[in-house]
């Protein structure tokens, strides 16, 4: 295909817009994935929606190699990458350490990776029939859980409208309103296959068919970072016995978006920083310092309500798990200190 008119607005500052020229597009646009995936379809999001950060998603894994050329530079800019793209894993529990002992600042901690099963196309692609059998071969793993992290499964298809807006905030349901995966076809036939396992003590949860084939999640009330690690270390354990997941030995797992490859790992705390937030500058200077992303209460690209930020690594490739959690403790204990000075 040849373009002839800009592929972007001008007004998008997505990294996709930075980085994919004209010619590059005309390299790649004839190339289909063995799935049948094209760029056209990869970028349709970052068409769309001018206000994307990232603006691409790969339908496959094989997305990730046959249009290496754009999902690079994007890959290496966003996850901050200097020399050669590499991926690194260790899944080792830790010591467990409150990082809120005294239970002033931090209301829950939070630790969730992306997986996708890789015989099947990623959710941007995937076909009714397949979605279902993902759902299905998810929930026949999940049946060996140990005890702890046994529970039941919530189809979002049996939810109403009222059960999803409660379930929402924490965690237990996931709605369907996001217009960066609605433009990457990612809500096709939406509720359809999708749902959420829960524990019964609400501290483990799988996201089946969100953005991902899985988003498997560990919450807890309470700064300890470390037990939620712990707790998502023995259900990986668990699930990678059971599920073949989508990876590539550079890449590490590979996930619809390119934010979400490598570890594919988000930990996080919710915490409340009513001093800091009147100095918005100075909690900015300390994110950066320590890798952190700094998100609105109810997460991605909402508001900060109550004072109480999202905060969470910014990095997931090239980076160990353990690491993760290390240096986000540290930015965390920062940021408390400062909250404490002030
Ligand atoms: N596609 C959106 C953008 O480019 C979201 C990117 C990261 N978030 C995500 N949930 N994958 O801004």
């Amino acid at each position: 295909m040849h373009v002839t008119g800009p592929l972007f607005p001008e007004a998008s500052c997505s990294l996709v817009a930075r980085f994919l020229t004209p010619a590059m597009f005309d390299r790649l646009s004839g190339c289909k994935t063995a799935t049948g995936f094209t760029l056209a379809r990869a970028i349709q999001s970052g068409q769309k929606n001018h206000d994307s950060s990232i603006g691409i998603y790969a339908g496959d894994a094989e997305s990730y190699t046959l249009f290496r050329e754009i999902f690079d530079p994007v890959i290496t800019t966003y996850h901050q990458i200097t020399g050669s793209v590499r991926h690194f894993k260790n899944l080792e529990p830790l010591d467990p350490a409150d990082l809120d002992p005294d239970k002033e600042f931090i209301l829950s901690s939070r630790v969730r990776v992306a997986r996708n099963l890789f015989a099947h196309a990623f959710t941007p692609h995937i076909n009714r029939q397949d979605r279902q059998c993902v759902e299905r071969q998810i929930l026949d793993a999940l049946k060996n859980l140990p005890a702890p992290l046994k529970g039941r499964y919530h189809p979002m298809g049996e939810l109403d409208p009222g059960q999803i807006r409660d379930k929402v905030p924490a965690g237990r349901a996931f709605a369907p309103g996001d217009r960066f995966q609605e433009a990457a076809g990612i809500l096709t036939d939406f509720p359809l296959s999708r749902g959420v396992y829960t524990s019964k003590n609400k501290k483990f949860m799988v996201w089946i068919n969100e953005e991902d084939h899985l988003r498997i999640i560990c919450m807890e009330k309470s700064g300890h970072l470390c037990r939620v690690f712990n707790r998502l270390v023995t259900a990986l354990d668990m699930l990678e016995q059971y599920l073949v997941f989508a990876s590539d030995p550079d890449l590490g797992y590979l996930n619809a978006c390119p934010t979400n490859i490598g570890t594919a790992m988000r930990a996080g705390v919710h915490i409340r920083l009513p001093k800091l937030e009147k100095q918005p500058d100075e909690m900015a200077k300390l994110a950066r310092a320590h890798g952190l992303q700094i998100r609105g209460t109810a997460g991605e690209k909402t508001q900060v309500t109550g004072s109480v930020f999202d905060i969470s690594n910014r990095r997931r490739l090239g980076v160990y798990e353990t690491q993760i959690i290390q240096d986000l403790s540290l930015g965390i204990a920062a940021l408390i200190k400062k909250e404490k000075n002030l």
